[in-house]
């Protein structure tokens, strides 16, 4: 399987997302929400790299498609989402391709009174965005392709390796 981003390459990504996000934030406390659950490898990485105070939360979001990623309709379970209220958020996600999931849940915490909510992926397709949202912070920009790895999934499989693979060439 062709190794797009190696472990090596990711992990010293996410330390500079690490270092500009501190500098962001001055010391202040952070609540770091990650998406369910490709983004678990993210946020373990990535909480114990920034050094602010921060908490660690889920929530879970998914749409039901396979290796053409044809998007089915986005289900979120908010039943482990902790409270945000007044709190400096970062929703973090595995990957940003159409944007629907990463709008959806920026809309979705915003009405729970957070004092500020902001975005990071690692992983950005060129091309695929349809809705309009700005990660502030993205780890790697890819081409169109289906990728597995590193929290990402083909059929829950795959997710534990830690380096970002390409399964398939994506047909779209
Ligand atoms: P979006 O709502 O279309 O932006 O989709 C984002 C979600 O689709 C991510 O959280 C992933 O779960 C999934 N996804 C999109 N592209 C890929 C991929 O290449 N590999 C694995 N999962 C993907
Ligand atoms: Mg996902």
């Amino acid at each position: 399987m062709e190794i797009l981003i190696t472990q090596e390459q990711i992990q010293s990504r996410i330390a500079e997302l690490a270092r500009s996000i501190e500098a962001d934030y001055e010391g202040r406390p952070l609540s770091l929400i990650g998406v369910m659950t490709g983004s678990l490898m993210l946020l373990a990485d990535l909480a114990r790299s920034i050094q602010l105070p921060s908490r660690v939360g889920v929530i879970q979001a998914g749409s039901y498609r396979g290796a053409t990623t044809v998007g089915g309709a986005l289900y979120i379970n908010d039943t482990f989402l902790p409270d945000v209220a007044g709190r400096d958020v970062i929703i973090l996600d595995d990957i940003l391709d159409t944007g629907h999931t990463l709008s959806a849940l920026k809309d979705l915490i915003a009405q729970r009174g957070p004092n500020s909510v902001r975005t990071a992926v690692l992983l950005r397709k060129i091309g695929r965005q349809i809705v309009p949202i700005e990660p502030d912070y993205t780890g790697f920009e890819i081409p169109n392709r289906f990728v597995i790895g590193y929290g990402l999934d083909f059929n829950d499989d795959y997710r534990h390796l830690p380096h970002i693979g390409v399964f398939a060439e994506d047909p779209e």
